[in-house]
């Protein structure tokens, strides 16, 4: 991508509001609904205050659509797992800054695997914590919530943060995506977009908007389009 050309908006809803009852028939849905890809949302109730599920529950979903899926690992020591979520069908894969203690290593493991790498920093961390790993990554998650939960309110002073993030990746010899999660709805969208986000989750407010999933996708696109600056 040129650096003068705008990148590709991506909206990606969260499964946590899902019916997990349905979790395949419900990513038939997200799909048809025009996501570009799906998020699972994977927490193991140390690093963040709840508990979701793992790889085994992707993978049984995986054959239900072709639309790619990012696992999110709000998890302790993901170097452990990062391969049974590959192997789940996961294209791209997102670690925590905080649990990683050999960042470096983690995502050059992901890479060696054939996924796409990620780093997510949650509100506190400082994005100078990822400035050596730029080479590594596809994609940065500045978190506009504390993880653990959806329907939290949206984080307003992770803006700066967000243009900061576009600055820093910006110097790396690559294009780097970068998304926010947690909190993202129609009025919050466009000053994440306006802040340089290209990546928007959504689950909550996905779910539940009232003309449903393709809607909800459409409204945030061309909200995050018209307001996105970089
Ligand atoms: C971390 C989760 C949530 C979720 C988005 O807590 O990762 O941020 O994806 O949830 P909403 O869109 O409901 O804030």
């Amino acid at each position: 991508m040129s650096a003068t050309s705008a990148p590709s908006i991506k909206i990606i809803p969260s499964v946590l509001p899902a019916d997990f009852a349905r979790l395949g028939d419900e990513c038939q849905a997200l799909e048809q609904a025009g996501v570009d890809r799906i998020q699972f949302d994977v927490m193991d109730g140390r690093f963040v205050p709840n508990i979701t599920f793992g790889p085994d529950v992707i993978a049984s979903v995986r054959g239900a659509v072709s639309v790619p899926f990012e696992a999110h690992l709000m998890i302790e020591e993901p170097d452990h797992l990062i391969s049974r979520f590959v192997e789940a069908g996961c294209e791209l894969i997102i670690v925590h800054e905080e649990t990683c203690t050999h960042l470096h290593r983690t995502l050059a493991h992901i890479k060696e695997l054939g996924a796409s790498a990620a780093v997510a920093l949650n509100p506190h961390t400082p994005i100078d914590r990822v400035a050596h790993v730029l080479d590594l990554l596809d994609m940065a998650l500045v978190m506009t919530v504390n993880p653990g939960f959806g329907g939290q309110k949206y984080i307003h002073t992770m803006e700066p943060k967000v243009k900061a993030m576009r600055s820093l990746l910006d110097t790396a010899d690559h294009w780097i995506d970068l998304e926010v999660d947690g909190g993202i709805s129609h009025s919050t969208v466009e000053g994440a977009a306006a802040a340089g986000a290209n990546v928007l989750i959504s689950g909550s407010w996905m779910f539940r908007h009232a003309d449903g999933l393709a809607a909800a996708v459409t409204e945030l696109r061309t909200l995050a389009t018209g307001a996105y600056q970089r």
